[in-house]
């Protein structure tokens, strides 16, 4: 579904990524992890074409993203749904307004339309009744699942997050957790999670990819992975 092949990006004459390659299989969960600042989150929007590398290509579902001009890549891009680490919310926007923005924008569905397919995101994420709240009169594991709720609107095949659980408490983080596996299973959603949160990621990752000097230096199951020996790879996981 996703091939990356040796992408490359320096930003000051700083080598952020160094020749990354990765596989994203149909319907898994990949969790990318690797340590704070080492470039998980610009790996994310090469991902979906917010940023275009030095060198290398990105696939999705067989079209190679990074020379694609503006208006092809916006259609490829609709194809996925993004969790902010923020969240991202508009605060002057109610929860209705905010889940509903890719709707209003891309689509001319009917007011009618949108409210009833907001009403049913909102109810896959635990949020049912929420649509006139505004963001601050919510929770930050609430706001996370706003952003949910507002990254599968559109139907994506694909869903990135980045760090969805950083922040929370492990008992809101479980929660999303758990609506991660939610939407793989009903959706049969692709999902990609960046995260220096091992807890969460070992409860949703099929495979796990670990990104470090610029590099994936592994790529496998949590079980692989637990019983790697490469040092670095134990010293990551020993922060669980
Ligand atoms: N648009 C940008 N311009 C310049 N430097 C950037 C930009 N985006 C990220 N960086 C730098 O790239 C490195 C990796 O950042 P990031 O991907 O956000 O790390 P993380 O793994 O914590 O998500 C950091 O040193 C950051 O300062
Ligand atoms: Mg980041």
């Amino acid at each position: 579904m996703i091939r990356i092949e040796d992408i490359h990006i320096s930003f000051e004459n700083k080598a952020v990524l160094r020749g990354v390659d990765l596989e994203v299989r149909d319907g898994e969960v990949m969790v990318i992890l690797g340590a704070s600042g080492c470039g998980k989150s610009v790996l994310l929007k090469h991902i979906i074409g917010l940023l275009s590398p030095d060198s290398g290509k990105v696939f999705v579902n067989g079209t190679e993203i990074t020379s694609l001009p503006k208006h092809e890549l916006y259609r490829v891009r609709r194809s996925f749904g993004m969790l902010f680490q923020s969240a991202a919310l508009f605060d002057s926007m109610t929860v209705y307004e905010n889940v509903s923005l890719g709707l209003t924008e891309h689509t001319s569905a009917s007011e009618t339309e949108k409210r009833e397919i907001v009403a049913s995101k909102l109810e896959l994420v635990g949020l049912s009744g929420t649509e006139d709240m505004y963001p601050a009169e919510l929770s930050g594991g609430m706001r996370k699942r706003v952003g949910l709720a507002r990254a599968i609107c559109m139907d994506p095949a694909i869903v990135l997050y980045d760090e969805p659980t950083t922040g929370l408490d492990p008992v809101i983080a479980d929660t999303i957790n758990e609506l991660i596996l939610r939407l793989q299973e009903r959706l049969k959603i692709t999902s990609i999670a960046v995260t220096h949160d091992m807890r969460s990621a070992f409860k949703i990752a099929d495979r796990m990819a670990m990104l470090s000097e610029g590099k994936i230096r592994f790529v496998g199951t949590p079980d692989e992975i637990s019983a790697s020996q490469d040092p670095l790879v134990v010293e990551f996981l020993s922060h669980r």
